[in-house]
Formats: structure tokens, sequence, C-alpha cells
């Protein structure tokens, strides 16, 4: 079977909880809302994919739970290919709590369940039977699944996109088989052990990730835009102007319409820049992957004057 996208990564049910500030540590605080979405940052890049009108498979894994049976019937609703996700009897469906303040900032913990027992073999024999032009792949199922499919990806030809998140998860091995790579600041800190605050700490932080094997960086510094780095040449896109409400999924969204425009118009600079309208959008408003935007949304974006 023959895929725009490909996407191999983690499918968690996410408890949202609205609240005006962090409790302090110690503290009990009330919330201005507590609800369930789905969530993952596999199924969120591959919601992502086929929202933007892009034939997309997921290849992931979930427990034999209702939240498992819950997040398939999801994801097939928003048009994802879900024939290549395990239902697992040993491990339950990966669980997240996100916390989010009223700047929109998350804060996140939680447990990987399923998503961490997807074996090489599983990978290997789902690549036996499918293809595509690009692989998205995060970190956050089990290291040998991420390997395996970028090796796989690889062997078909495919460009290989790694979004090093979360920072909890990064491996030295995983930028071995990336063509490009696109952190956030605390995962590029945690990289390259640079802080980026501006455009030059951005482009030394891209010099050494390229030092680990990777061909194309994109450094996102969220409302501060993005440093594309890609053939000895540096371009920085701005990010779109508006008020974080939910930024929950805002680095998946944005991987995966990067994908997206990269398919169509093969300039890694024209896709940042349409990643950044995807990605706005989607922070400027809540409802988890209801609040990612659909093609005909990104096109209509104007930026107020
Ligand atoms: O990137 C946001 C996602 O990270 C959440 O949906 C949560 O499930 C974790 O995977």
């Amino acid at each position: 079977m023959k895929y725009d996208v490909i996407t191999v990564g983690s499918i968690n049910m996410d408890v949202i909880v609205e609240c005006p500030q962090y409790p302090a540590y110690g503290d009990t605080v009330f919330a201005n809302s507590i609800g369930m979405t789905p969530g993952g940052k596999g199924a969120n890049q591959a919601v992502t994919a086929a929202r933007l009108g892009k034939k997309t498979a997921l290849i992931g894994a979930v427990g034999k739970d209702s939240a498992g049976t819950q997040l398939l019937k999801n994801l097939s609703s928003k048009g994802v290919d879900t024939s290549h996700i395990l239902q697992v009897e040993e491990h339950g469906t990966g669980t997240f709590v996100a916390m989010i303040d009223e700047t929109g900032e998350n804060t996140m913990v939680g447990t990987k369940g399923a998503n961490d027992h997807i074996s090489e073999e599983d990978i290997n024999s789902v690549f036996e039977q499918i293809d595509a032009k690009i692989l998205l792949v995060q970190l956050e199922t089990s290291q040998e699944s991420i390997i395996a499919s970028m090796k796989a990806a690889k062997s078909k030809g495919m460009y290989v996109i790694l979004d090093p998140a979360p920072a909890d998860g990064i491996f030295n091995e995983a930028f071995k088989y990336a063509d490009l790579v696109v952190p956030n600041k605390q995962e590029t800190e945690r990289i390259t052990g640079i802080q980026v605050h501006d455009q030059t700490s951005a482009h030394l932080a891209a010099e050494k990730i390229h030092e680990l094997g990777v061909k194309d960086v994109i450094i996102k510094m969220a409302e501060n835009g993005s440093l594309i780095s890609q053939n000895g040449s540096i371009t920085f896109v701005d990010a779109i102007a508006v008020k974080a409400v939910d930024t929950v999924g805002a680095g998946d969204c944005y991987a995966g319409a990067l994908a997206c425009a990269y398919l169509d118009t093969n300039d890694l600079v024209e896709a940042a820049k349409f990643a950044s309208v995807a990605a706005g959008i989607k922070v400027s408003r809540s409802g988890g992957q209801d609040a990612i935007p659909t093609m005909e949304e990104v096109q209509a974006y104007k930026q107020p004057q």
C-alpha cells in the first residue's frame, strides 16, 4: 500500500487540566476544567497530515482497553489509516496529563504504556507492506521501533523527519538516520547543550546537530519563529502573531504540516512557513486534535495588519 505520509509514533489518551496558574509545589488548587481528549505525538501528527488532505498511515500501539478502542475509532474518523496499529493485551494505552495555564503554556507527565512495546519485528513486517515519500517519527515509542522504522524508511529512499520530542526520549542513535530534525528550544538544549534565545544561538545549535550527521535542521522557537539550516544556508521564518490558548500538540501540528507542505513543494523554507501558520492556528484555539486546521483554513489565513 502506498501513502503520502507514514507516521510512527505514540497514541495516548490525554487528560487536560486547565488552570489559572500551575500550583506551587505541595499545593492543592481548583482547576477551571478537566477533560479527556485523544492525543499522542504520533496520532496528532497523523491527524494533521490527514486533515491537510494527505493519505496517511499511523504505525503505533494501544492497549486492549476502552481508551485504546476509542482512540482507534477517533483516528479512523479523522481519515488516518489505522490498519497497522497494534492493540496489545499486556499493556495499557498511553496516558498523559497536561496542565495548561492561562498563558496557554503546558506541562505534561505521562506513561508510555503500549507505545513502548512495539518491536523491531512489528515495524519490519509493516514496512514490507507499505511505502510513502515521508516518514515522520518522534521519541515516545520504544527505541527499537524508532530505529527500525527509520532504517526501513531509509532503505526505501523515504525522507525521514525526526521530531525529537519529548526531550526525555532523546537518544543519540536516532540522529544517525534522520534527514531532518525539528527540535523546540528545550529539545535543542538537551541535544546540544546550547540555550536558544536568538537567531545566533539557534544557528550555533543547528551546526551542532549537523555534526551528528543530520542534513537538514529546523530549530523551533515558538512565538519567536524558526531557523532553517540546510546546505550551508540559513533562513529565518517568523511565527504568526496569535494569542496562545492551548499549546498542547503545537509541535505535532507543526511537524505534520511541514511534512505535507514539503511533499507538495520540495522546499523546506516554504514548508516551514506553511507549518508556522498551521501551528499558530492550532495554538490559538482549544479542542485537542479538533483544533488542528484544515488545508482551507491554513490557505485562508491572513496575518492581521
Ligand atoms: O505533543 C503533545 C502530546 O504529547 C500529547 O497529546 C501527549 O499525549 C503527548 O504525547
